[in-house]
């Protein structure tokens, strides 16, 4: 996030200076690399580095003493009690505050960081004054959360849907307005626990809608129908969109679970009970399950000692970020009920192996990282399909050869079905009904008036014309 903050801020023609406490880290971004796997990123910092946009510095003191603004990007990473652990943050605003103690000038320090709301202005606002022997006249702080998605992070950062800051100094709000103006996303200005409120409301919304859409897939596997057609349906309607209501395996991801578990918990603290966020966590949880289970029954007799193979380990296309991605715990499940899986991914094998190697005997001798898709097929009894990849979607008949039964459960409905047809692929969506469930059953009408009046109403008109409509 940090990083790629100060990539848009260089492209947008501000001069920024970037510091991490991590020196390799610091290498990396100087010589112009990503430290991660993101699309675009790289060409991003790797051409603004050579323009002398952005410039990665060696000492907390040199970026106090050359940025006027300063983002504060530190982890606050959940607790087992669902709230933020503030350390992090807390000794990031210590250790910038001593670096601010020998600079002679107004600073602006902006929390980008995702904190409950109050964090801002009652623990990083105090502890940078604190640690710098200096007053609110020289120090202000506002909040600006992030709202950028992995795997679209460059364009987020460039072309956010809008910037939020919460700030209360006039002069912070003059810098603000000043810094912003190259952006041409509307500039939203609240009090900083609105921001702060306004990250967790984003996700908590976000995350909601997915888990709605992910019991609607439940439903319409029942009766028949494809979860998509009412995603659509609903979708379409502009007070509604369709973004994010795309049925899955349940979120993942390190954002959205935390940030839900935090929000729910910090109302909890101030006496507020959010019923509807709260039970955001389990309809995940019991989706992820259901995933699982989906995939089992295709195992053929009780879908113990079975070989699956899982295709894509990332929580989402394109990234290798494994954080709280549903493929782990589909992946435990798989391997508690004695199945044999094989895994693959074509960017995120190499975190899956270090998750892999901190997990119980029982789960690391049935998972086996598969190097290639025939790897993991061979012999596989079912497949099943947790990240489109394009490669995945590109399916050979000599994939579905490798397998004992070719049979795809296609987690994401992104397989197109012609192309199953066309390589002897039986393919089973998540959320849709139409091929594996029986019609459902229509209650019988009493009487044969009422059935025709029935069908009167509600039948395709056959001839066009005012009169003909039902
Ligand atoms: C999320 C938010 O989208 C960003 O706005 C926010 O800034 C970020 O968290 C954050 O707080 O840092 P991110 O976690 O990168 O971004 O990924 P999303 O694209 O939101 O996807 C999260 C998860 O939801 C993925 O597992 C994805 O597959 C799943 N998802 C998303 C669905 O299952 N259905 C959908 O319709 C959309």
């Amino acid at each position: 996030m940090g990083l790629a903050t100060a990539a848009a801020f260089a492209r947008h023609g501000v001069p920024t200076f970037g510091y991490d406490v991590v020196p390799e880290r610091r290498a990396t971004v100087r010589a112009g690399h990503a430290p991660f796997h993101e699309d675009g990123l790289e060409a991003l910092i790797r051409g603004e580095v050579r323009r002398g946009r952005l410039t990665i510095v060696e000492s907390l003191e040199e970026l106090a003493r050359r940025a006027s603004v300063i983002f504060l990007c530190l982890p606050t990473p959940p607790r087992s009690d669902g709230r933020i652990d503030l350390r992090p943050i807390r000794a990031g605003a210590r250790q910038l505050g001593r670096a601010l103690a020998g600079v002679d000038a107004f600073r602006l320090v902006v929390v980008k960081s995702t904190v409950v709301p109050g964090t801002t202005e009652s623990v990083v606002g105090p502890e940078l004054r604190r640690a710098a022997g200096k007053g609110p006249d020289q120090i202000a702080v506002a909040a600006s959360p992030e709202f950028l998605a992995e795997g679209r992070m460059v364009e987020d950062a460039l072309h956010p849907d809008r910037v939020v800051v919460g700030v209360s100094d006039p002069r912070a709000v003059r810098l603000v307005e000043s810094l912003y103006a190259c952006f041409e996303s509307p500039l939203l200005l609240m009090a900083p626990a609105a921001a702060e409120m306004t990250k967790y409301v984003a996700n908590s919304f976000l995350a909601m809608k997915i888990s709605f859409a992910n019991e609607l897939s439940r439903f319409s596997e029942q009766v028949g129908i494809d979860v998509d057609d009412v995603a659509r349906g609903l979708g379409s309607d502009r007070r509604v969109g369709r973004r994010f209501l795309d049925a899955g395996p349940g979120f993942g991801g390190s954002c959205f679970s935390k940030d839900v578990q935090a929000f729910v918990r910090s109302a909890r603290d101030h006496g507020v009970r959010l019923r509807l966020a709260g039970q955001v966590m389990p309809v995940n949880d019991e989706q992820t399950r259901h995933a699982t289970s989906l995939i089992l029954r295709e195992i053929p007799g009780t879908g113990r000692r079975g070989t699956a193979a899982i295709l894509g380990l990332a929580f989402k296309e394109g990234t290798d970020d494994l954080r709280e991605s549903r493929a782990l715990p589909i992946v435990e499940q798989l391997a508690a009920r004695g199945v044999s899986v094989r895994v693959h991914d074509p960017v995120a094998s190499v975190k899956f192996r270090a998750w892999l190697a901190d997990q119980k005997p029982s789960v690391r001798r049935r998972v086996t990282v598969a190097a290639t898709v025939d790897e993991a097929l061979d012999g596989a009894d079912v497949a099943a399909l947790q990240v489109p990849w394009p490669e995945y979607l590109a399916w050979s008949r000599a994939w579905s050869k490798r397998m004992r039964h070719p049979v795809l459960v296609d987690l994401r409905r992104a397989f197109p079905i012609e192309r199953a047809k066309a390589v002897g692929l039986r393919l089973v969506r998540l959320g849709d009904g139409r091929a594996s469930v029986e019609p459902p059953r229509v209650p019988r009408a009493r009487s044969a008036a009422r059935t025709s009046a029935t069908v009167g109403a509600f039948a395709r008109p056959t001839a066009v014309g005012p009169e003909a409509v039902g």
